[in-house]
């Protein structure tokens, strides 16, 4: 059975993304691992780092989009789809055999229609206490949709948003393992502080019902500037999180500032395809080879 790996940081902008979809490359690529990206931010970064705007487009006209998943099972009188995960996934993205993804959308749920389904769904069985339904729901909701595709993958990865929203506690509940990105910046550190008293938070209230089994995989410092003059101050920044969460949680490559990374974009591919001898690429290979080692 292959990993289920979340990328997640409660801070937006720390490299989350863009680590979760050159990772996943690398993987494919350098590896031949099975690989499939799953984008639960409606911001759409991880699908929009994989595909074209106009084939997502194309896709969400179609109704193949994590959203209508998600919409089977919160809304399944009214779900107009009946596509199941396999029909929505896109497989060998980039050209890249290996390298699958579950494209997101821009519009994922409405909170009161979750909200609503699950009071219903509380009165019908007659349950007294509400956030064990609610809990329920949040352990399964994303375990249940991977269920069908989870033996066909060596690694599947969820690409988290930002903040700490239903997708997030689902996609930690359903991994075996999260990646904490951070920008060597007190307040991505802060980031990291707050998403670790989360988890253990979420740990903690479903204790009675099932066991989350989730384990810190590292934590991988992005946008790290050579400048000499902010070299210093980032080093006496990561040296914190050092003294917080002990040398072996933090990976040992580090990703580079460098503008071939941010510019893959425009081609629809990560920067480890668009341009793989730049020092953010080389630093993503060294990443997955250090994860590897590690997993
Ligand atoms: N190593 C890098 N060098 C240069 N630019 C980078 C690098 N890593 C990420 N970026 C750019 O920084 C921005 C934020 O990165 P990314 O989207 O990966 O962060 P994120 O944590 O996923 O953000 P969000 O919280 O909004 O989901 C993007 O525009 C991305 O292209
Ligand atoms: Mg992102």
């Amino acid at each position: 059975m292959g990993y289920v790996i979340a990328t997640a940081n409660m801070k937006g902008g720390v490299g989350k993304t863009t680590i979760t979809v050159n990772l996943a490359t690398c993987l494919a690529k350098n590896y031949g691992k099975r690989v499939l990206v799953l984008d639960l931010d409606s911001q759409i970064s991880a699908t929009l780092s994989l595909m074209s705007p106009i084939e997502f487009a194309k896709r969400r006209k179609q109704s193949k989009t994590f959203r209508y998943l998600i919409d089977e099972i919160i809304n399944p009188a009214r779900s107009q789809s009946t596509q199941t995960i396999q029909d929505i996934i896109q497989p060998q993205v980039c050209n890249l055999p290996g390298l699958n993804l579950l494209p997101g959308d821009i519009d994922l749920y409405d909170e009161f229609v979750v909200s609503e389904m699950l009071h219903q769904q509380a009165t019908a069985l007659g349950e007294q206490d509400f956030e064990t339904v609610w809990n329920r729901f949040e352990r399964v909701l994303i375990n249940n949709i991977l269920k069908p595709v989870r033996q066909e993958y060596d690694f599947i990865l969820l690409d988290c948003a930002p903040g700490y929203n239903l997708l997030t506690r689902s996609a930690l509940a359903a991994s075996d393992f999260y990646i904490l990105p951070a920008k060597p910046e007190p307040l991505s550190i802060v980031g990291i502080q707050l998403l670790e008293r989360r988890i253990g938070q979420l740990k903690d209230s479903h204790e009675q019902e099932a066991k989350i089994d989730i384990k810190m995989l590292g934590i991988v410092f992005s946008m790290c500037s050579g400048n000499l003059l902010n070299g210093r101050y980032y080093k006496q920044v990561m040296h914190r999180v050092v003294e917080d969460f002990g040398v072996e949680k933090i990976c040992r490559a580090q990703i580079p500032v460098d503008v071939n990374v941010a510019k893959a974009v425009d081609s629809f591919m990560p920067a480890v395809l668009n341009a793989p001898q730049s020092g953010g690429s080389k630093a993503f290979l060294q990443l997955t080879q250090e994860l590897l080692e590690k997993l």
